[in-house]
């Protein structure tokens, strides 16, 4: 029986790949996508959201849209990665479709206690839509969360912090001490799932979703060659989606995790307690590892299945 998730997310490059894979692969049951701000504003996140599935030929996949803007803190956008439209780069119309009139959290609720199995979150965004739900709904009928966020020694949007937990630091330390299995998959992982001219070639042999997923990945680049050096971009969101497909592919620790909430040089670091250095009940499955020519691999292969 295949899983059934939800994507929550902000396409985004990364995060429009990730709905992609979870489209392709048969162990999954995509429920529905809910969006929230993030890369770009709310309402761009869910046009890309949108635009991607009907790219797909997949319009019956439900979209809800969420959360605007933080808990508590500013909108922060990043157009500096992902560019004005937030899907910079390939040619894509704007979507002949529109979200589902409900608020994501609602749409959540509905799709949980409809689903005939319990369900798995998979929050590629910043998780504002996602603690608004544990805040409301609770955690009945979820099976777990298994989120693309935070790093152990990383930072991408400040030298101390990844960007989806620093956008809304408030509403990961929700998330992570909700009162259900949760896993992050953070910088330290995502930044081993690097894509280079091989997996390119292969992407863009791959047929024409394919050819789209090589463009998204070549304007991708451009900041992460920028920033880093790399013949290539983290394909960071698939990774999240890759691991429930997966079990096993992404190797995980149970730790302690807390969110800097008070500091504003730290502002949303994740402090994971690797080396168990406090008495702190472990809270997440904390990702450490990843095999990327298998997570390379399993994305060809199923971008490919997409036509
Ligand atoms: C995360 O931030 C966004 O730019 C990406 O889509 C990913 O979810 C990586 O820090
Ligand atoms: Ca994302």
């Amino acid at each position: 029986m295949p899983t059934p998730i939800i994507l929550d997310c902000d396409p985004g490059h990364d995060d429009a790949i990730a709905l992609l894979l979870a489209l392709g692969s048969p162990e999954l049951e995509l429920l529905g996508v809910t969006t929230t701000y993030g890369n770009q504003t709310l309402e761009k996140t869910t046009a890309n959201a949108l635009r991607v599935l009907e790219l797909a030929g997949r319009v019956d996949v439900p979209v809800a849209s969420g959360a605007a803007a933080p808990l508590e803190r500013d909108l922060v956008v990043a157009a500096h990665v992902h560019g004005e439209s937030g899907l910079d780069g390939p040619a894509l119309p704007p979507p002949s479709i529109g979200p589902a009139s409900m608020d994501a959290v609602e749409w959540i609720a509905g799709a949980v206690t409809d689903a005939a199995r319990p369900v798995t979150l998979v929050p590629t965004g910043p998780l504002t839509n996602v603690a608004r739900y544990l805040e409301e709904h609770g955690t009945d009928g979820l099976e777990r969360i298994v989120l693309m966020g935070g790093a152990i020694a990383e930072g991408n949007m400040t030298p101390a912090a990844e960007f989806n937990v620093w956008a809304d630091p408030e509403a990961a330390q929700i998330v992570l001490h909700a009162d259900v299995d949760v896993t992050m998959i953070g910088l330290d992982v995502t930044h081993r799932a690097v894509t280079g001219p091989d997996v390119q070639r292969r992407l863009r042999a791959a047929g024409p979703i394919g050819i789209f997923v090589a463009e998204l990945v070549d304007f991708f680049t451009v900041y992460h060659r920028q920033t880093y050096g790399w013949d290539g971009a983290p394909i960071h969101d698939a990774v999240a989606v890759a691991h429930v497909l997966r079990p096993g592919l992404v190797e995980t620790n149970r730790r302690n995790v807390e969110v800097e909430l008070d500091s504003e040089l730290c502002r949303g670091r994740t402090v994971v307690d690797l080396w168990r250095r406090t008495e702190r009940a472990a809270n997440a499955h904390v990702g450490v590892d990843l095999d990327p020519d298998a997570f390379f691999d399993l994305l060809v292969e199923r971008v490919a299945r997409l036509g």
